[in-house]
């Protein structure tokens, strides 16, 4: 049986995008967010954006940010349907494609509202696929966007995330489960912090 969340996408068709802003809006400001990827990201730096679904972060960064090549990729075999006219022709997308399958080299890498969908018991093996695949890529920086448990906003997200979009496993990710992550496969990384739009972090880890 389909998720409310996917029985609205097929019945809105292209007027999902709008609502879905309006939707995604209680629970994020999305523009806060890009605002602070704006200021982490170098003028021209190469970027991959993992699971970038339907491209609302990456929308938004590039209006700021059009000097940014992106290229997004994502387990989901349809992404970057909230992308622009303009920003599609600017995005390199691969859809239905694990991390350890991306190739080429970029300066940084973006993950918003990921992290909470992997399961926990393979969120271990995901970073350390990522510190493999950064040394692969050459990339020196991770962003990381996720939600902070606690707080109504914060089960908001969680419920409407199972009971809306019908993910079943999602489970928050807080800033010490990414902590302990950070230590455990990007030792030697210095790490920053920032909450734009609470309960929503950000990560940034440099080396
Ligand atoms: C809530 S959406 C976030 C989309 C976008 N990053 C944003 O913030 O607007 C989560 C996305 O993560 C993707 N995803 C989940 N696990 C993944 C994984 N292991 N690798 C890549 N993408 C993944 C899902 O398919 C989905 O498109």
């Amino acid at each position: 049986m389909l998720a409310p969340g996917q029985v609205a996408r097929r019945i809105l068709g292209r007027h999902f995008e709008p609502v879905g802003n309006v939707y995604r809006r209680v629970f994020v400001d999305l523009n806060a967010i890009a605002g602070f990827l704006d200021a982490e990201l170098p003028r021209g730096a190469k970027v991959l954006d993992i699971g970038g679904g339907d491209g609302a972060v990456i929308e938004r960064l590039l209006n700021r940010r059009p000097d940014l090549p992106v290229t997004m990729c994502d387990l989901a075999p349809s992404i970057g349907a909230f992308l622009s006219d303009g920003n599609r022709a600017k995005v390199k997308l691969l859809p239905a494609t694990d991390i350890a399958d991306v190739t080429g080299s970029y300066d940084a890498v973006t993950i918003s509202d990921v992290i909470h969908h992997v399961p926990v018991d393979q969120r271990d093996i995901f970073f350390k696929s990522l510190a493999d695949c950064c040394k692969r890529w050459g990339c020196r920086k991770i962003i990381l966007k996720d939600i902070e448990p606690g707080g109504v906003r914060a089960m908001l997200s969680l419920l409407a995330d199972r009971y809306i979009t019908g993910d079943k496993h999602v489970v928050l990710f807080s800033r010490s489960d990414f902590a302990d992550l950070a230590r455990r496969h990007f030792p030697k990384a210095q790490r920053g912090s920032a909450i734009p739009d609470w309960p929503n972090y950000c990560e940034v880890l440099s080396w």
